[in-house]
């Protein structure tokens, strides 16, 4: 969580931090600042404030700073101290002559902050992030670098920053542990941040900061340390993505263009994996065909829209290639007794690559033995390096808060995971895997078709007649219940609307005494073995005088003499339903949230990527 962004160069810098922090802004917005340093010295412009970077723009005015051509930007996702302007980054050393910008925690922030005061240091904020100005403000001795070098060891936590002081305006030094840190090399000025689309209008040329370095940067250089010792020149990377990934492309809102992206996510990830043989080839996951035929268990760690990816994953692996497969959210793995081991596969889910405890629960897993994959979004990300393998999803750069084109393709990313292990277990003959090959190539068309079609707009229609109710409730079965659990999770994150989601047969232990007279129900009522069943539970709803709204496969007439409405899901085999099925959701809770006047790319108190605890 939280964007920073650094800049120093020969080009006026403002207008530059303020348009890689609206790039960051999807890394959290509940207040934002930036500062620019004086050729001469001195800071021309600082500025602060609560809310989004709009907010900022506002309060900057226009033209204050103008000339300066280094500077610092930050947009914030409070963890220590509320959100207030005196929070806001940069935060300065008490003389004022250090400035830093941070993503992350210092988790021993508490007791640097009472040596400091002990040494008479005042604070002006609540926040972790103050400690690291104060301390290199004590240690600056004509060179930020080395004070840099001095503080760093002395940090716990996992954090990335970028710091400036006055008498150095040509230069930024920057460090990271455990938190993205990118460097952008172009002609002439170099740009530090927390991720690349802060400054891929302006260079391609990146280099990833690695853990614990520490980097100096300046307009036409940049040198690293890792402890006292200089390490030599790395070569920079290209970055081949599209800058409009960044841009919203013509949709009202990123959240609806990265709906639409969804047969190309689908597509890309399956791209050249899929062989016209029926076979997959997955390169990166460490393990060669013969030692994942051993594979006896599989582990699913992930949060949030990841874990519901995950527990669609494990219908997939168990029936096709009849391994066990056990999901669990990462927060609470990470914490108990990991029985995980030599032999086993842990699957590490997160789009960001980030997620601090999705990062933890794959640690604790890779030191016991097991083989630890990463099935991530975005290349280069901690998660690849904390694992022993890596299976992407190839879904683009996604913004919108909400994930949307990132689930889709990491179900797509699962099932070509399950299908090839299915093949290797010998648990499909190479006819039904075939066979389902065919039907996993389908699903981006059909989804494509579908949303081409006029069906998203009536279920925006439909959306729109609920838009002042108070409650929902989410029922599925199989692999129904992930989709509701997710439709749920859409809802109440972009919405504000409590929804309670929850495998259909359990719906009489509990949720049912919450239904009242025209009590909006979701059932995920798609076609499969348990169809009767899941109709079974709309009776049992209706007699309570609920509403349903189903979710049904396209062609299905029989449903609409059951339910009240119904979202049509384009058709597929029933166990990549949770691809089909999910998107009518999507929009269900985009087009209520939309009718509710909210903005759905920030919604309050989230942020895309949650790299702490
Ligand atoms: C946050 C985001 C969710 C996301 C979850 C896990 O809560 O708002 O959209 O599903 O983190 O993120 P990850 O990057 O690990 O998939």
């Amino acid at each position: 969580m939280c964007g920073i962004i650094g800049y120093v160069g020969g080009r006026p810098c403002r207008e530059l931090i303020l348009t890689g922090l609206e790039r960051l802004e999807y890394r959290g917005y509940d207040s934002a600042g930036f500062a620019l340093l004086a050729e001469t010295g001195g800071v021309v412009e600082a500025v602060r404030a609560v809310g989004n970077l709009s907010q900022l723009r506002t309060a900057a005015g226009l033209n204050a700073g103008s000339s300066a051509t280094s500077g610092v930007g930050h947009t914030r996702w409070a963890t220590h101290g509320r959100v207030t302007t005196e929070n806001a980054h940069p935060h300065t050393s008490a003389d004022g002559s250090v400035l830093v910008v941070m993503n992350g925690i210092i988790e021993n922030y508490v007791e640097l902050r009472s040596e400091l005061q002990d040494l008479g240091v005042v604070f002006r904020s609540d926040t972790d992030t103050e400690v690291i100005p104060q301390m290199i403000a004590r240690e600056y001795r004509g060179d930020l670098a080395a004070a840099v070098r001095e503080v760093l060891p002395r940090l716990g936590g996992h954090f990335a920053f970028v710091a400036a002081h006055v008498d150095e305006p040509d230069r930024l030094v920057a460090s990271r542990r455990e938190c993205p840190l990118v460097l952008g090399i172009g002609d002439g000025e170099r740009f530090i941040a927390s991720a690349i689309p802060a400054f891929l209008r302006e260079t391609r040329e990146v280099m990833l900061i690695e853990d614990d370095e520490v980097i100096s940067v300046e307009a036409g250089s940049h040198t690293v340390w890792r402890g006292d010792l200089e390490i030599g020149p790395r070569p920079p990377q290209r970055v081949d993505w599209d800058e409009d990934a960044a841009e919203k492309g013509g949709y009202e809102t990123f959240m609806l263009k990265e709906i639409h992206e969804q047969p190309a996510a689908l597509w890309d990830t399956i791209g050249d994996r899929l062989k016209p043989d029926g076979s997959v080839e997955l390169i990166g996951l460490g393990l060669d065909d013969a030692a994942l035929a051993r594979v006896e268990r599989i582990h699913v760690v992930a949060c949030g829209t990841s874990y519901h990816a995950g527990l669609v994953g494990r219908y997939l692996i168990e029936d096709w290639a009849r391994v066990p497969v056990h999901v669990e959210v990462a927060s609470e793995y990470r914490y108990r007794t990991c029985l995980a081991g030599p032999g086993d596969l842990v699957i590490g889910i997160t789009q960001s690559g980030e997620t601090a405890d999705t990062l933890a629960a794959m640690r604790v897993a890779r030191e016991r033995g097991a083989h630890v994959v990463a099935l991530t979004n975005i290349m280069g990300s901690q998660a690849t390096r904390d694992s022993d393998g890596v299976l992407y999803t190839r879904a683009g750069l996604e913004i919108g808060v909400a994930a949307t084109k990132t689930h889709t393709a990491q179900i797509m990313a699962l099932s070509l995971f399950a299908l090839k292990l299915g093949r290797l277990k010998w648990a499909l003959t190479s006819a039904g895997a075939l066979d389902l090959a065919d039907e996993l190539r389908r699903v981006p068309d059909v989804v494509e078709a579908y949303l081409e079609s006029s069906a998203p707009e009536e279920v925006m229609a439909t959306a729109a007649t609920y838009a002042d109710r108070a409650f929902f409730l989410y029922l599925g079965r199989h692999v129904g219940v992930p989709v509701c659990f997710e439709g749920a999770l859409k809802l109440k994150e972009i919405s504000y609307i409590p929804t309670e989601a929850y495998p259909a047969g359990e719906m009489k232990h509990g949720p049912i005494a919450l239904l009242e007279e025209g009590s909006p129900v979701v059932v995920v009522a798609t076609d499969g073995h348990v169809f009767d069943k899941v109709v079974s539970n709309i009776q049992e709803v209706r007699a309570r005088g609920a509403r349903v709204i189903a979710v049904a496969t396209e062609g299905n007439e029989e449903i609409e003499s059951h339910a009240d409405e119904v979202l049509w899901a384009p058709r597929t085999p029933a166990l990549l339903s949770p691809i089909a099925a999910v998107i009518p959701l999507q929009i269900f809770a985009y087009g209520l949230a939309r009718s509710r006047g909210l903005n759905v790319d920030q919604p309050r108190n989230l942020a895309k990527t949650v790299t702490v605890e």
